[in-house]
């Protein structure tokens, strides 16, 4: 009773206050129950979120324009999974991979120092910097080495993150621990906060997802192919934690830190009920209005800042966040094992279309995919809980979500010319518009203050890929052809699904969709400048799908 009380005023909210679909809260079907075994298998030994503070793993550091000094280096005897970090001092406290709080509009300056064995570099994901600050386009950093970046964040409030960039070993150094978030923040933010009463590290909390399997990284052809995917899902470095919880609202700002792994974000209740939640923001800030979701997809590097309404919730009740089944849709299968058996066989486009494959026929892919060798993995897209909240305390709380979050003025596309990517694969990579990356190539090269469509295709026998953009944010145009567990999701004539429907700087093409997406490439910066366009599955990036954009 207690809990369909729950459900009811979860519903209730969403439904009454946010405009647009009302849909019903889905019933949990059959496939969607959690089988007993996947309550995190062993509540009893949970443990509790790690939630960053002043100090430490992720703790919030405001430089407020003050230089800092970020060492890429070992962590020993580290209390999380990671064995590598940015280790930062600031006024006396010490930081591993620290959030970065920044006010749009300040100056970050920072010196780096690679103390790692092997090259590295910083790109910061999501804000639109220049060239040398970006850090893709120049030569990364020799062991011993130091490098300085000073910018200006010009970015919409939001969550951004930082991680490594040196080509062909991004995957295995951010998996080993090297990224961290960066909020930025604006008058939306401090409005909302304000409207919501959202302390950070108390009712605004950051989830960072990754899924792990041991401490080393050692990916196999088999994991460069589809992406290495890990055993075990860490939410802010813990499985299957939980988070005492009090009856109000509580924003969860979820980045996608995992190699490959895409996850299905949904919430439900102890007893299996599915329950909504409210999307507030994207990649690149806020939408302009709250939406009412089920259900979110988040690819790699994506995220999704949500608030959840526990504000009618009884002291006893427990909500889930998990990652709820789909088709992982590695439909790659018959084409790329083909062409690994034999890498000198040419494998056209053509060829992959005509191709047929088991798994691209509906088969089990999951289940082709365990056998295909990622030894030990958890199946993408299977069901699994990923946090825990407990409501343990009854307050008074009356605030309601504002109506109005943000202004996303829609870029202006009338005289835009329209750029075509295929993404695809042939003799054995994955490639954009049949290339591979090469240092110091810009097969696209774009005139600034220009706006471009971009028409991003991927082919039927593929896998998903999570294209980003360095340097610039874009609007997700319109969707076609999306298979039916995405064009099901849709919230739009355009088939775009609600979280299309802020900034992003990343965005999942799925096998056989095209997405189109508008960019404007004003910049601030004199002269020309060097960007990335690539997939954000790890080893998809470091195999080379990715190419150089000049923007001059
Ligand atoms: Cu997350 Cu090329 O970046
Ligand atoms: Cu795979
Ligand atoms: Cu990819």
């Amino acid at each position: 009773m207690r809990r369909r009380d729950l459900l009811k005023a979860l519903c209730a909210l969403g439904c009454a206050a946010i405009p647009g679909r009302t849909l019903p809260v889905r019933a949990a079907s059959p496939g969607e129950t959690p089988a007993g075994g996947d309550y995190c298998s062993s509540i009893a030994g949970s443990r509790p979120l790690f939630v960053p503070s002043g100090d430490g793993w992720f703790g919030r550091l405001a430089p407020d324009g003050a230089a800092l000094t970020m060492r890429a280096s070992a962590i020993p005897g580290a209390a999380g999974p990671w064995t590598q970090g940015y280790a930062v001092e600031h006024r006396g406290a010490r930081f591993v991979n620290p959030t970065l709080v920044v006010k749009r509009g300040e100056r970050v300056r920072i010196g780096f120092e690679n103390a790692l064995q092997e090259p590295t570099i910083v790109h910061w994901h999501g804000l639109g910097v220049d060239t040398h600050n970006d850090g893709a386009a120049v030569p990364p950093v020799s062991p011993n080495g130091r490098y300085s970046y000073s910018f200006d964040v010009h970015d919409r409030g939001s969550l951004y993150w930082y991680h490594p960039h040196p080509h062909g070993m991004t995957a295995g150094q951010a998996y080993r621990g090297m990224f961290g978030p960066i909020e930025v923040e604006d008058d939306d933010e401090r409005a909302l906060r304000a409207a919501l009463d959202l302390v950070p590290g108390k009712s605004e909390i950051p989830l960072i997802l990754q899924d792990r399997r041991g401490p080393e990284y050692a990916a196999t052809d088999i994991d460069r192919l589809h992406g290495w995917f890990g055993s075990d899902i860490h939410v802010n470095g813990t499985v299957c934690p939980f988070l005492d919880v009090a009856t109000r609202v509580y924003r969860f700002r979820v980045l996608n830190a995992s190699n490959a792994r895409t996850y299905r974000l949904g919430l439900r209740s102890a007893d299996g009920k599915a329950l909504s939640f409210t999307l507030i923001g994207t990649d690149a800030g806020l939408l302009a209005t709250p939406r009412r979701c089920d259900d979110a997809f988040l690819a790699s590097a994506e995220r999704i800042d949500i608030l959840v309404d526990l504000s009618d919730a009884a002291v006893g009740d427990t909500v889930l966040l998990e990652t709820r089944p789909f088709d992982p849709m590695h439909m790659e299968m018959a084409a790329p094992a083909a062409a690994m058996a034999a890498p000198t066989a040419a494998m056209d486009h053509a060829a992959m279309g005509h191709m047929a494959s088991p798994a691209a026929e509906g088969g089990a892919p999951a289940i082709d995919h365990a056998a295909m060798g990622h030894g030990g993995s958890f199946p993408e897209g299977a069901l699994r809980t990923l946090l825990q909240l407990r409501v343990r305390e009854r307050i008074a709380y009356r605030a309601r979500i504002p109506q109005r979050l943000s202004t996303i003025v829609p870029i202006d596309v009338g005289h835009a010319t329209e750029r075509p990517l295929r993404l695809g694969f042939a003799k054995g990579r994955w490639r954009i518009n049949d290339r591979v990356f090469a240092m110091g190539e810009t097969p696209i090269e774009v005139k600034r203050d220009t706006v471009e469509i971009w028409l991003i295709r991927n082919y039927f026998n593929s896998m998903p890929h999570a294209m980003h953009l360095h340097g610039f944010h874009f609007q997700v145009l319109e969707r076609q052809t999306s298979p039916d567990q995405i064009a099901a999701l849709k919230v739009d004539g355009l088939g775009r699904l609600a979280t299309d429907l802020g900034w992003k700087d990343t965005v999942m093409v799925w096998p056989g969709e095209s997405v189109k997406i508008a960019i404007d490439f004003t910049m601030p910066f004199a002269g020309e400048q060097t960007y990335m366009f690539h997939c954000h599955n790890l080893e998809h990036e470091d195999g080379g799908m990715m190419l150089g954009v000049k923007v001059a």
